[in-house]
């Protein structure tokens, strides 16, 4: 049996950002706003807030639910309050750093990287008919900084993200209107860059809509998250389509949040319990993979309390033709859960197996490989892993430089499973892009302190220091697994 550390030879090796938490420049080139710059910072103890005003003018400061809290009433307006700290907009400012920072990636040994398109920088309302112009300039002088080093872009369409006026004016995902939106907007990308990036992903972590995730929709109920999500299978669909006319050799997936999911005991109530929370990842995966709704679809939005959701009759033929090419999914962690526990169980139980990050993240690089399997042997398409990494507390020296051994660490161990998985169990793997490449801020706490770059850049909680870049520890050890093309792990 081969169980050497290889990689295929044109195996894509490279890192992933989100532009709200890596880019900032949210008031430059004609931007306009996001959902995301109205989200104050946070942390494990305190969560983050969107700021709001009422009709009255009173301000509430609802919790947020990624892309507008939940129960909000129509009526509010979006406001910035003096005194709160609203990461997106300065970011760690890749916008006046892209070419250092990609010339710090090219070091690393990238054939790939993995950037989300910010939407608003495009369409600043989402309705315009003419895109702004600025904002492509802003992407295509990127694209073609990467393309000196030979690396290939690897494109998020729309990562967590809305422009605010589609939130506001048409309750996000929950209306069809904003699936025209996206189309024209996707159309823009491939006319503009499709002779130059080959490799497109339609969202972010799309099953994370179930929970908390990025629809938009206020008073969000089961019903109207699993309705915004059918729009947003559509929207996907049409787009992957649309693709594949207009980017020559384009290749177009989604990207799926897979934490694996271990039942806690082997009883069977236990052991169905996880049948059924499994697939309310699977449910995702399946439509947007196979290219039709489940036979257990229904089961679960009963389970959810609503008996059905709006199909318009062309939508099955939109699925069936527009499947993905390729499955991306990001893996940080491993849960366990057992019957009682909720549908939505991403923290999870304790699994006693397993060390924990200082965020509580169980770290399982098994599962990684579990994971891989699992996808392929499912939906039988490549696969792509476009997150994984871990967020931890860096102390830098008085020059910036971090000895992170524990990166290193879950690096080694996360890697072999990857290559355990495809030298061994042969499942077919496109590539594998870590989040993230250099510090940026983090998206459920908005904290800076939770690190993941092999690159420490300097900025705190509040986003003061000089925003200076210093490779890690670690820059050097994923190098020479790069350039080795992983022999070296
Ligand atoms: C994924 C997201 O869920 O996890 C990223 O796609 C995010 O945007 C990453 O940053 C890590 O999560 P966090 O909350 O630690 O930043």
């Amino acid at each position: 049996m081969k169980t050497a550390k290889s990689f295929p030879t044109n195996f894509l090796w490279g890192g992933a950002t989100a532009d709200f938490q890596y880019e900032g420049g949210f008031n430059e080139g004609g931007r306009g706003l996001l959902s995301r710059d109205f989200e104050t910072n946070g942390s494990q103890a305190n969560p983050r807030h969107h700021t709001l005003k009422l009709p009255n003018g009173k301000v509430i400061t609802p919790r947020s639910s990624f892309i507008l809290a939940d129960d909000v009433p129509a009526d509010v307006e979006p406001v910035f309050l003096a005194d709160q700290y609203y990461p997106s907009h300065q970011a760690v400012d890749f916008y006046h750093h892209y070419k250092e920072d990609i010339k710090l990636m090219a070091g690393m040994g990238f054939n790939i990287f993995r950037f989300s398109i910010c939407w608003s920088r495009i369409f600043p309302t989402g309705e315009e008919n003419e895109p702004n112009q600025a904002g492509l300039k802003f992407y295509d002088d990127v694209i073609n900084e990467m393309k000196k080093y030979g690396m290939e872009p690897l494109i998020t369409i729309c990562h967590d993200e809305l422009p605010m006026n589609l939130v506001l004016k048409y309750n996000g995902w929950a209306s069809r209107k904003v699936i025209d939106a996206y189309v024209k907007y996707a159309k823009t990308l491939f006319e503009y860059f499709g002779d130059r990036c080959r490799y497109w992903l339609t969202f972010n972590e799309i099953n994370a809509v179930r929970g908390f995730g990025p629809t938009g929709v206020r008073k969000a109920d089961g019903q109207a998250r699993y309705q915004a999500a059918h729009n947003m299978f559509v929207a996907s669909a049409k787009t992957v389509k649309l693709g594949h006319k207009l980017v020559p050799g384009g290749s177009f997936g989604a990207m799926f949040a897979m934490s694996e999911l271990y039942p806690a005991t082997c009883k069977p109530e236990d052991m169905f319990h996880h049948l059924q929370e499994r697939r309310e990842n699977w449910y995702f995966i399946d439509v947007m993979g196979r290219g039709y709704y489940p036979n257990y679809a229904e089961e679960l939005w009963q389970r959810h309390g609503f008996e059905k959701i709006t199909i318009d009759p062309a939508d099955k033929e939109i699925l069936k033709t527009g499947q993905l090419d390729y499955i991306a999914f990001s893996y940080y962690r491993s849960n366990i859960t057992k019957k009682g526990d909720g549908w939505f169980n991403v923290g999870g139980s304790a699994n006693p197996y397993l060390d924990k990050t200082p965020w509580g993240w169980p770290v399982d690089p098994l599962g990684l490989r579990y994971c891989m399997n699992e996808i392929y042997d499912r939906i039988q398409k490549p696969i792509f892993i476009v997150e994984n990494g871990i967020g931890a507390i860096d102390q830098a020296d008085e020059n910036g430089y971090v000895e992170d051994d524990y990166r290193i660490e879950y690096f080694q161990q996360h890697l072999s499973a990857m290559a355990d998985a495809i030298n061994i169990d042969h499942v077919p793997c496109l590539g594998y892009t870590m989040w993230a490449p250099i510090d940026l801020v983090s998206l459920s706490t908005g904290e800076m302190k939770k690190r993941y770059g092999f690159v420490y850049v300097d900025m705190d909680d509040e986003g003061h220091g000089s925003l200076t870049r210093t490779p890690k520890k670690s820059y050097q050890w994923i190098k020479h697994v790069i350039e080795t093309n992983g022999a070296a792990l």
